[in-house]
């Protein structure tokens, strides 16, 4: 089938949806939500069999959703509508939410249902409950539409009156305020959840107004209902009336300016001299409950190194901070070393917004790009332990060629990989990539580089990009990995194994140091950074400023390619 997908960006879920369907065989074009008249054009030109709204703020116009099938994914139950699906499942602490497919008509949410998911809800992040449990119920529930469409037997019914799904408002900061004195730490950690990643929960902290993200629970300190009593790595410890919850990242409120993201010291720098640093061993307890980016596990031969960065930045002092890790972990008589990434996303690269706040973004991209190459070449010249990357969530850019780095490379079966960095103002990119990439991907490498397309775990197994593709969801893959890995521990083959790797590194070196790849990479960056052409940094403060789209890119947009190459022709 011909599928337009129109949505506001090609956001997580949306790139998963593409990765399924192209995988099905599909033709996909993408059209970004920008106007009606521009979404009418794509229609025109694209003339698709479906088009599918994984991702809409505005409504469909009619002059579409009268001729075309439209089918709008909506992540709330059967019956559910507004623009606060999730916040309100969070907020309310439903035990059980969904994903509904349904027909776009003259009401917003409320067309006729061709398909529906339940899942059962966690206690986590917004954007975590729609990287997970929404995309893959998302996934089900379009496919099952298209299957239904498909048979042209289907007949799509409006909710019936039993329908649990209610019409809720768009959810204000007065809903999810937070107050110190009486909430408990399980109100205030779904308040906060229930607005991250946006628009975060708005307070007042150290006399700076600021919105909340990034929030977990605290099980030893304790204070006064309120106060800041503890930093740890970024994060600040604030107690509540019956706990304490720690708070990775603040957005400062500032009327008429735009602000970002960063981490909660770095903003409230300056107030905090009081407020004592909160070490936490490296290995501390996985149970423990608290506020813990880099933690290391051993278990039967296999060393276990967690990295779980909001949003999968890595900032060159959080780069830092993982390399004396896995220094450490390699200095530990293990046979395996797993690197785990964090559950939400693996790595996503150097921290864009870390650079966007620097003094000198120029060298604070320099300096990021360094601590991941150090990190990366940490890995690669590893000839004492095998090593591998277990991806539960997402990698981009850098991360994802972090992940080349090991030498075998797992992933979840729904995890996307952005294995590219053109998209970010046709940034060249570092991480030993010209070394990695070739050595995985052979020539279809400079394929994966310059279509700038997500692709979908199947597909990067095939390419041989990733070693293998499994569970349908974390746990099952988590389970999975660990008994891989601890059969790799043990395999007979072990040291044979380990040999190969030796020689084989050698025979690399020989060839080319790897120096001279680094050496090279970063030439080409240092332009990127300080050269005549400004596009990386206005694509990272459009990126990082959340500038809206004003246009398609092409490399999306398949159907306004077809026009211009025609345009060429006559
Ligand atoms: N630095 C800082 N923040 C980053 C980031 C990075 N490298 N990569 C992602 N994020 C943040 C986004 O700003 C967003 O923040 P939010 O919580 O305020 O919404 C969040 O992570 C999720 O990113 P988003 O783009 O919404 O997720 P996605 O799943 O739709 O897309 C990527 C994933 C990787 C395609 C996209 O995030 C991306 O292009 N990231 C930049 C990668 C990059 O160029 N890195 C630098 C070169 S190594």
């Amino acid at each position: 089938m011909r599928i337009l997908f129109l949505t506001h960006s090609f956001n997580s879920l949306t790139q998963r949806l593409y990765v399924e369907l192209a995988e099905r065989g599909h033709e996909i074009s993408i059209e970004f939500d920008i106007n009606d008249a521009v979404t009418i054009e794509a229609v025109r030109l694209f003339q698709p069999d479906l088009i599918v709204a994984p991702y809409l703020r505005r409504a469909i116009p009619e002059k579409i959703w009268r001729h075309h099938l439209c089918l709008v994914v909506h992540p709330g139950i059967v019956g559910d509508r507004g623009p606060s699906a999730l916040d309100w499942a969070i907020l309310n602490g439903e035990p059980e939410w969904g994903v509904t497919v349904l027909q776009a008509n003259g009401e917003m949410d409320a067309g006729p249902v061709w398909a529906a998911t339940n899942f059962k809800m966690r206690e986590a992040r917004k954007s975590s409950l729609y990287r997970n449990e929404v995309t893959e119920a998302a996934v089900a529930a379009v496919l099952q539409a298209m299957d239904r469409f498909k048979s042209g037997s289907f007949t799509p019914s409006l909710p019936g009156a039993g329908a649990r799904g209610q019409w809720r408002p768009l959810m204000g900061q007065s809903d999810r305020r937070i107050d110190w004195s009486l909430d408990d730490t399980r109100t205030i950690l779904r308040k906060i959840n229930s607005a991250d990643g946006a628009p975060g929960v708005a307070d007042e902290l150290g006399g700076e107004l600021c919105h909340l993200y990034d929030a977990c629970e605290e099980d030893s300190l304790r204070g006064k209902a309120g106060e800041i009593i503890a930093r740890r790595h970024g994060a600040i410890c604030r107690a509540t009336r019956d706990g304490a919850v720690w708070i990775g990242h603040l957005k400062r409120i500032i009327p008429g300016e735009k602000t970002f993201k960063l981490p909660a010291t770095v903003v409230l720098n300056g107030t905090l001299a009081d407020v004592p640093e909160a070490p936490l061993p490296l290995d501390a307890s996985p149970d423990r409950k608290t506020y813990q980016e880099i933690r290391y596990e051993e278990k039967g031969g296999v060393g276990y190194l967690h990295f779980d960065f909001y949003n999968g930045a890595m900032s060159t002092e959080q780069c830092q901070r993982l390399l004396e890790a896995y220094k450490q972990a390699r200095q530990r008589p293990t046979r395996v070393i797993v690197l785990m990434g964090g559950q939400d996303f693996w790595s996503n690269g150097i921290h864009l917004n870390r650079i966007e706040a620097a003094d000198s973004p120029a060298d604070e991209s320099w300096h990021n790009i360094n601590a991941m190459d150090d990190l990366v070449q940490a890995i690669i010249t590893t000839d004492n332990q095998l090593t591998m990357a277990a991806l539960r969530g997402n990698a981009g850019a850098g991360g994802a060629f972090l992940a080349l780095a090991a030498d075998r490379i797992y992933a979840r079966a729904g995890v996307v990989l952005n294995p590219h960095y053109k998209n970010m103002g046709n940034l060249y990119g570092s991480e030993y990539w010209t070394y990695l990439l070739p050595r995985r991907a052979g020539e279809r490498g400079r394929e994966i580089m310059e279509n700038r397309l997500p692709l979908g775990a199947a597909e990067a197994k095939r390419l041989g990009l990733i070693d293998d593709c499994f569970g349908a969801n974390v746990d099952e893959f988590s389970a999975r990995i660990e008994a891989i890995a601890q059969a790799l521990a043990g395999d007979p083959s072990y040291e044979t194994q380990l040999a190969g790797k030796r020689q084989r590194r050698a025979r690399d070196e020989a060839a080319k140091p790897l120096a001279q790849y680094r050496a090279g990479e970063l030439e080409r960056m240092k332009l990127n950074f300080y050269g005549f052409d400004p596009s990386y940094h206005v694509a990272r403060y459009n990126f990082v400023f959340r500038v809206p789209n004003s246009w398609t890119p092409l490399h999306l947009a398949r159907h306004r390619r077809v026009r211009r190459k025609i345009a060429v022709t006559v």
